[in-house]
């Protein structure tokens, strides 16, 4: 447990994990799903809000995975892939794919066909990178995965997005 000292105004307040992310969740991102194939052929998916933008030239993005998920390994071990940007009407495939379980895919194969490297590749999403893991920084209790991106594509679907713990779409969550 870490904590450390805020200024606000003239009082310092000492905050804590649970603050720390509720600070980090006023700003409002999209939710992504990565997938990729470990080295024995197994099929891994996790929702994701840690997608940036990194470079142009070479084409770069960088996502972060904590280091103790259950399939980090498989991730941080794979030569690819694939990251895809959610669509609102996917809200229940992010929350299924924020879920533990032995295998997350069969209950949902329907939406995926195969892309680079053999990793599942969502259909449906807004926008979908399909990467070359390009390098690995392990930093903190994360590593940072970017990927080189070798295709893309997008579609005009309306994004999901999540604010201070809210999934939604930009309607749901203007709303709230
Ligand atoms: C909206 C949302 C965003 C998330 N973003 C991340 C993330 O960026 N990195 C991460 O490691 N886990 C993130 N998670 C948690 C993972 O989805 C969750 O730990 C999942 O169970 C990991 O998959 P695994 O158990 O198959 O390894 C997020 C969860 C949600 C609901």
């Amino acid at each position: 447990m870490y904590s450390w000292t805020l200024i606000t105004g003239d009082t310092p307040v000492t905050t804590d994990a649970r603050s720390f992310r509720q600070s980090l969740g006023t700003f409002p991102t999209g939710v992504c799903l990565v997938t990729t194939v470990s080295t024995n052929s197994k099929f891994e998916g996790m929702t994701i809000n840690s997608f940036a933008s990194v470079s142009l030239d070479p084409p770069l993005i960088l996502w972060s995975i904590r280091d103790d998920a259950r399939s980090a390994d498989a991730f941080i071990c794979s030569q690819h892939f694939i990251l895809s940007v959610l669509a609102a009407s996917q809200q229940q495939l992010a929350l299924h794919f924020a879920r533990p379980a032995l295998d997350k895919f069969a209950a949902w194969k329907n939406d995926f066909d195969t892309g680079l490297g053999g990793c599942p590749r969502l259909r449906g999403g807004v926008a979908t990178f399909e990467c070359t893991t390009y390098s690995r920084h392990q930093e903190g209790d994360h590593t940072i995965l970017l990927g080189r991106v070798e295709h893309h594509m997008r579609s005009e679907a309306a994004p999901l997005l999540l604010h201070m713990g809210q999934m939604g779409s930009l309607w749901d969550l203007a709303r709230r």
